[in-house]
């Protein structure tokens, strides 16, 4: 099948937009107010833009009267963020932070998460969750929406990454399977990240190779 997207005529019930591009990753992130107050909220159109700086970017629709998200509003009047890795276990109270509840809502104490102060950034990390990453904000990208609102496209830099030792193998790398992240799927379904496998590069002894695999020649990178 094959339809337009300004003529809206995919014949189909539901609008298939959000499943063409799966599994994404649930990003929590949190955030502090000017005066504050902590805040969080999920965000799946998260997604890493570069490894070398690592940069990261999060898009937040306006509301359609055009108002900033409270995550977008603190980002950019405090200049800082933090990613929280969603594993599956914390998926109903991942859910609870989405609603949306009056600025200065603490989201954390709605869905009775516990807090862990970050090293290098003022918001506050979800204790439980068993990757974050501390972002510095760099820049905006507002997008024309459809309606008064616009898409913010919000960059961030990382500066400093928690990672739970017990999600730590022997080999140095992040233990994913046992973590279990939590990815949308689109429409109301999720999914759970349980398996992983390994393929070679056809060039495994390339610069770009050991930039792919995070070698030891080329640490992190
Ligand atoms: C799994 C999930 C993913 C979401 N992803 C996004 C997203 O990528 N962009 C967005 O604008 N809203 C997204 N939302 C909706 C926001 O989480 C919701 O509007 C929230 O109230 C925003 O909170 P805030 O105003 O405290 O930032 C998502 C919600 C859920 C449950």
């Amino acid at each position: 099948m094959f339809y337009e997207i300004e003529k809206g005529n995919s014949n189909l019930k539901v609008n298939p937009f959000k499943s063409c591009n799966v599994p994404r990753a649930i990003s929590w992130i949190s955030t502090k107010s000017v005066d504050g107050k902590d805040n969080l909220a999920p965000y799946s159109q998260f997604q890493n833009l570069s490894f070398d700086p690592p940069y990261v970017m999060v898009a937040i629709n306006q509301t359609p009267e055009g108002k900033r998200k409270d995550t977008t509003i603190n980002i950019e009047e405090t200049g800082e963020f933090v990613y929280n890795m969603v594993s599956t276990d914390l998926g109903e109270k991942m859910n609870i932070t989405a609603n949306g509840v009056p600025y200065g809502t603490d989201e954390f104490e709605l869905a009775n998460l516990e807090k862990a102060p970050s090293t290098l950034v003022k918001p506050m990390r979800v204790a439980a969750s068993p990757v974050q990453m501390e972002c510095v904000y760099v820049q905006t990208i507002r997008l024309p929406g459809n309606g008064a609102g616009t898409v913010d496209i919000l960059i961030g830099k990382v500066v400093g990454i928690h990672i739970k030792d017990e999600f730590i193998t022997v080999d140095g790398k992040i233990d994913i399977p046992k973590i279990r992240p939590l990815a949308r799927l689109g429409y109301l379904d999720y999914t759970t990240v349980d398996t992983s496998f390994t393929m070679d590069l056809y060039d495994g002894r390339s610069a770009y190779a050991q930039g792919m695999s995070g070698t030891p020649e080329t640490p992190f990178k």
